[in-house]
């Protein structure tokens, strides 16, 4: 399995922006036979179709969020089809912003993945726990509850992706033990298997939370991580080059 390492960037990027991911391309380019994982950045919807153009094939373009629906009277939102129209191949659905900020229930983020196959995207369901959640022992329920109602039955490796994202771990420097990421890993590798049968077995679970230049080749090197989803340090192609090399390098 080659391991992904995807960028969100979040509401973050404006045209000038782009020359991050010319840099990125670049760097890319001098990596060549050695780049060991295959990369997407999810910019703002704003930014996605001038950065396919910009990426030219180098790497993959995902958006942050789709509607369910493939078109209608929903003022501000944007659905998967947009997304694969303006470039895109992935879609991130289910980050713990839009489950904590828009309310968004695993049933909404079931809704949404399949949006997504329906469009031709693949879907990066993200689940996690709080830090309260961990605290209270109650980490490996929480994600398996998330789990069992945000990936659809129909979720394959060829059309999933799972990513791990503390809660606690977004932005603040903080990551759980190599221990406590490999049994998550394993927790959530075994919950799908036994809902989704053996081909679950193929379906990257990448690892987000802090993932910086300095700590990706340990995290990226454990069972069962397949790849990392990258907030911050995927706005500086500097940066997010480091990480690409780590994976590349192990
Ligand atoms: P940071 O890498 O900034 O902690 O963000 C992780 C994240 O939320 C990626 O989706």
């Amino acid at each position: 399995m080659r391991p992904l390492v995807a960028g969100n960037w979040k509401m973050n990027g404006l045209t000038a922006s782009l020359a991050e991911l010319a840099s990125l391309k670049e760097g890319l380019a001098v990596l060549g036979p050695r780049l060991g994982c295959d990369v997407l950045v999810c910019p703002p919807a704003s930014l996605i179709a001038q950065a396919a153009a910009a990426a030219a094939g180098a790497f993959a373009l995902g958006g942050q969020d789709c509607h369910p629906k493939g078109s209608g009277a929903h003022t501000g939102d944007i659905s998967a089809e947009m997304l694969k129209d303006a470039g895109a191949s992935f879609v991130i659905v289910g980050h713990s912003e839009r489950r904590q900020h828009h309310g968004e229930s695993d049933g909404d983020v079931a809704a949404k993945a399949q949006a997504a196959w329906r469009a031709g995207l693949k879907a990066i369901i993200c689940i996690g726990e709080t830090e309260a959640q961990r605290h209270a022992g109650d980490a490996n329920d929480n994600c398996g509850r998330q789990l069992e109602g945000s990936v659809p039955g129909g979720a394959s490796a060829a059309n999933t992706v799972i990513a791990y994202e503390p809660v606690w771990a977004i932005g603040t420097g903080k990551i759980p033990t190599a221990a406590d990421i490999t049994a998550m890993h394993d927790h959530i590798r075994s919950s799908l298997v036994r809902r989704l049968g053996e081909g679950a077995r193929g379906m990257p679970i990448l690892y987000g939370g802090s993932v910086k230049p300095d700590n990706a080749g340990e995290i990226l090197n454990l069972p069962e991580v397949g790849g990392a989803l990258v907030g911050g340090a995927s706005l500086k192609a500097i940066d997010f080059l480091s990480i690409i090399t780590a994976i590349s390098a192990s």
